[in-house]
Parts: C-alpha cells; structure tokens; sequence
C-alpha cells in the first residue's frame, strides 16, 4: 500500500530510487512517480500503471541528480490517472512531496487555500501547497515543512524536496518510515527492503519525528523543532534474503521457505512465553485480532487454545472489533496477530484496547514496525522478509506461535517446541517436487472452474477458511470455506454434478466430516481430500501427514501450492495480485 523511498547523497538518485521502487512493488501499487533535484529546479516523471513499463515509456534514468524522491501509489483519493500520480507540487513547481497515508482534513486546508489551483484530486496535494503558503510568511523550509505537519490530521510519512534546498525533509505519524545509512548518503523509505542492498544501518523513527537529511547526514526533531536522538539498528535481513533465491515467484520461495521458517519461530525466549501463560491465567478475557490471513490464525488459535489448554478466547476481525470494546477492561489481554506490522484496523484495535487500559501483546514478523512499538510486549515470527502479497509462511508461523503459547498455557512447552520441530521433514516432503507435480495435475483439473468449496470442522474448518482465501486471492476462483456441520443448512443447495469441495480430515474427527463429504458426494460433488487416510469417498487424494493439534501447519502448505499452481497455470502473477496490498495502511 503505498510505497516511497528517497535518496540524498554522492550517488545519482534516479537508478537508487527506481530500484527502491521495484524493491516496494510487494506493498500493492497502481502508479509511480520520481521527482529529482538538480540545477534545472525538481524534475518529475510519473504516470499510472507498472513501473517498468512507466521506465520504458518515461526513462526515469534521465532524471540527472543526486537527491530525490519516489513513490509508488495505490489510490484513496481520487481515481488512477497519470495525474493522481506523486510527487505532488505547490504552485511554484519548486516543492515536491510524496505522501503515503489519508490526510483526513484536506477538505478544510484545501478551503484554507482558496487561491491556490490545485491539479490532482488527491489528498496529498495539499501538503505541498501548504509548505509554499508557510514559506510566504517567511518560515525557513524546515520551519514551513514543521509547521505543515503540525496541521495535518490523519496518518502520514512524507518526504519533501525544494529547489535550492540540498536537503530532503521527512515526517511520519502512523505510516510507516524508515532511515537508512549507508556510506555514500541517506535514505528515508516505507520500508527497509527497498534500500537493504546498499546499507543495513537503519533508524526507525517515531511518530511525529521530523527528519531532515542532508549530505553530512541525518538529523531529527519533534514537532517543536527539538533535535531528538534515535538509536542506528543492523538488521538482521541480508539482500539475498529479499530475492527470489532462484524461484520463478516469491510465493513459491515463501512456501519452501516453511520447514525452516517454523523453526525460527519456535526460537522463543521460554521465560518470556510462559510469563504469557501466566498473563492468560490471569487475564479476565482474553481476544485475538487480525485481519485477513493472519485473522484466520486467530481463529485456528482459538481452537488450539481451547483443545491443548482448555482456555476461552474471543476471536475478532481488527476491523470489527470496535463492537466489542466495550468489553475491555485492565483485565483484558489483546492479542494483536499482523506479520507487518503495519495493518491500520490492527492498529487502531491495538490503540482502542490501550485506551481502556487493557494489555496488548503482539505476534508480528517485522522488527521495528508500528505494532512492535506500540503493543506492551511482543513475540517476533523471525520468519524473514514476505514479498508476495499472500500470507504463506507468515501464516504458518503465526500458527506456530498460537501453538507454541498454547502448550506453554498447558504446563508443557518442552513438549510444544518437540512438536513443532518434529514438523522439519513433514513440511519438507510436503513441499517436494513430486507433491508440487501431484498439486499441478489437481490444479489442471480445477483451473476452468468457477467455484471451489472447502469445508472442514473445528481445526480443519479454520484452515478451510485460509485455504479457500489463498485460491481466490491469486486464482480468482471463486472459493468458499464451510463448516462440515453447516452444509445442510444451506450451502448444499450449490452442489451440482462435479462441483469440486476440498474436504480437510484429521483423525479425531474424521467420521463426522467423512459423512459430510458423503452428503456431498451424493449430490455429484467432486471430493479432493486432504488427509493423512485415504477414504472411499474421494475422487482425489492428497495425503498429508497425520500431525494432530499440527495439522493446521501441514494441511494448509498442499492448498498454498495449489493455490500458487492455479495462478500460473492462468498465467496471472502469484506475488501481485490484483487490487491486493501486501501492507494495508488505511481504514
Ligand atoms: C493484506 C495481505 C494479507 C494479510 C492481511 C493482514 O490483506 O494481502 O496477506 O493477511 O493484509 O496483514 P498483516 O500484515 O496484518 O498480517
């Protein structure tokens, strides 16, 4: 969602800034722009549509000069267009921004400047006709840049560059930005990625802090113009890392990552996750919150917590969880689940709990993000950089985790971490070339299909409900998850002669399940089981290990291949699909 990077050093900015933008193309973009500072004043190339084909139409590497700023957009305001694109200017043409976030009261700065023309329809125009407006007054750049900032109501990280100001300036609050230090200058970026290959020195910054880089360096302030100080961190990640280690997609290389990704998840500090249980215990209501895939390892949580521990936990949607508010009491203990980080529904959850002084635990994959920052305490997946926009290995490490705490909560962590290791070599096999060749004929089979059922029970319902997400999400087949149990209350009546349903079997709930697929078969359904035993009703078999309160880790890897499959065999792009963000940052 939104991605922008900018760069200020000995170095020529366009090819630094083009490659920072190809490095944010996961986080879901419509439009990308570049605006550079040379003795000409600030050159600006933008456009809708993908960056290499907006490169090949508008060659960013003309733009000559060593500071500048980058953008890749994914619309709010107003609709896709060339225009709509960032950078934005003033009316002087000498200020460039680009902005990432919702100004929320744009409408009324937009009334304040009432002599201004304004060209875009976008929120973010406004900054930087704000910016000329503080400058009249007599305001320094950096004075006019604070005093903008001050009045903008919403969330935001901005980047801003002035003819004859060798500077670039930068502000954040509740979008993520990032700093970067390397040898040859500076960066200010979304995220770390985009600039790992030059420096693994980074600075995350605060809301509300005010950066101001220049070529002797970075210096940050708060809205009151104060210099404060903030700590230089290496990162872990090395740019290997963040490419496609030899695989056509990051979605297939996220999906073999798993069988070492659960490992590193496991890597626990044991006092610290059984200081959680005994938080659980004591905890008067417990939630777990999330959006998307990582909602659906909530939801398998709830069940592992209720199977391994005997432990009651409320499961909601981030976006919905505003109804249950009032619940929330110091008592409660939150459980914010988002590989990012960054999910503003996530967020704004985590802020409503802290507000009613509940405890708030995160579960998130990015070191440094608004979630590690603003939960009480947080547990990190290490799972590595994610680049494909579907959730693979952070969901299965998500699991892991809910697992993990689980057993802790039932007095048996070392039992826990046994389990989980053990899963090595299944997740192995179920990643090999011969199940992936198994999973491509199923996907032969399925590709001209309009719809696909998956259904489940208790365990196996959730993991129905992110297998069934992860086909419509990269396929666009239409794919719906059902308890086993609901069939007969409705979505029997879609069974046609053919129709394929994914039934998911473990053995502590085969029979009824089994049943399940019968009424289904009976009515010409097409039965794919996935299980560790073969049963009559199948047409087609995909075995998976037996791994019992596990099976929600080893019984999802077969559907993300699946999944990954369909999408190639339709030729459409499994790491980007469309309308979809890697990040979601707004509301
Ligand atoms: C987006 C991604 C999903 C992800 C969801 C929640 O929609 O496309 O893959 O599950 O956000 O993201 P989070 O970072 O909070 O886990």
């Amino acid at each position: 969602m939104c991605g922008i990077i900018g760069y200020i050093g000995s170095e020529k900015a366009s090819p630094i800034l083009l490659r920072g933008l190809i490095n944010l193309e996961y986080r879901g973009y419509d439009s990308a722009g570049m605006a550079i500072l040379n003795s000409k004043g600030v050159e600006c190339k933008k456009a809708a549509g993908k960056i290499e084909e907006i490169h090949k139409r508008l060659n960013f590497l003309d733009l000559e000069g060593d500071i500048g700023i980058a953008h890749n957009r994914w619309a709010t305001h107003g609709e896709v267009n060339d225009i709509n694109a960032h950078p934005h200017f003033d009316s002087t043409k000498t200020i460039a921004i680009v902005h990432n976030g919702i100004i929320e009261n744009y409408r009324e700065l937009k009334e304040k400047l009432s002599t201004h023309t304004f060209e875009s329809e976008t929120d973010s125009e406004v900054i930087a006709h704000l910016i000329e407006e503080e400058l009249k007054r007599g305001l320094s750049f950096e004075e006019a840049f604070i005093s903008t900032i001050s009045q903008l109501e919403g969330n935001y990280a901005i980047l801003a560059i002035k003819n004859g100001e060798e500077k670039i300036l930068a502000a954040r609050k509740g979008s993520p930005l990032v700093v970067g230090i390397a040898d040859h200058g500076t960066f200010l970026s979304s995220d770390i990625p985009s600039f790992l290959e030059y420096t693994k020195k980074v600075v995350y910054l605060q809301d509300y802090d005010v950066v101001v880089a220049t070529k002797n360096g970075v210096r940050i302030y708060n809205l009151s113009g104060n210099e404060v100080s903030r700590p230089v961190d290496t990162v872990e990640w090395d740019a290997e890392q963040i490419k496609k280690g030899g695989f056509e997609h990051y979605m297939l290389k996220e999906i073999l990552e798993q069988s070492e990704t659960i490992q590193r998840a496991i890597q626990q500090d044991e006092s610290v996750v059984n200081r959680i249980a005994d938080e659980i215990r004591e905890a008067y209501g417990i939630f777990f919150v999330g959006c998307g895939s990582s909602y659906h390892a909530c939801l398998t949580g709830s069940y592992l917590f209720s199977k391994i521990a005997n432990t009651h936990v409320n499961v909601a949607l981030a976006s919905e969880f505003e109804n249950y508010e009032h619940f929330l009491t110091e008592n409660t203990l939150v459980f914010a689940i988002s590989q990012s980080g960054e999910t503003a529904d996530v967020l704004e959850a985590v802020r409503a709990a802290k507000i009613r002084g509940s405890r708030v635990i995160g579960i998130v994959n990015k070191m440094g993000s608004s979630l590690t920052r603003e939960s009480d305490e947080f547990l990190l997946m290490n799972a590595g950089p994610e680049i494909c926009v579907l959730s693979t290995k952070t969901y299965t490490s998500q699991v892991a985790l809910m697992a993990l705490l689980a057993y802790a909560l039932a007095g048996k962590y070392e039992d826990g971490v046994n389990r989980l290791q053990g899963l090595y070599m299944d997740i192995y096999n179920l990643t090999s070339r011969s199940m992936r060749e198994h999973l491509r004929y199923l996907a032969e089979m399925l590709v001209n299909e309009e719809h696909i059922y998956l259904i489940g029970r208790g365990l196996q319902y959730a993991t129905a409900m992110e297998g069934a997400l992860k086909i419509k999400e990269v396929s666009y087949i239409h794919a719906e998850a059902f308890a086993g149990g609901e069939l007969k209350h409705g979505p029997l009546a879609l069974i046609e002669d053919g129709t394929p349903v994914m039934v998911f079997v473990a053995r502590d709930n085969e029979k009824k399940v089994i049943s399940n697929a019968s009424e289904v078969k009976a009515r010409g359904g097409f039965i794919i089981g996935v299980s560790a035993d073969r049963h009559e009703v199948f047409d087609y078999w995909v075995k998976v290990p037996e791994c019992e309160d596990l099976n929600p880790i080893a019984q999802i890897i077969p559907i993300q291949i699946l999944a990954y499959q369909l999408a190639v065999l339709k030729g459409l792009d499994p790491d980007k699909p469309r309308n979809l963000a890697k990040s979601v940052t707004v509301i």
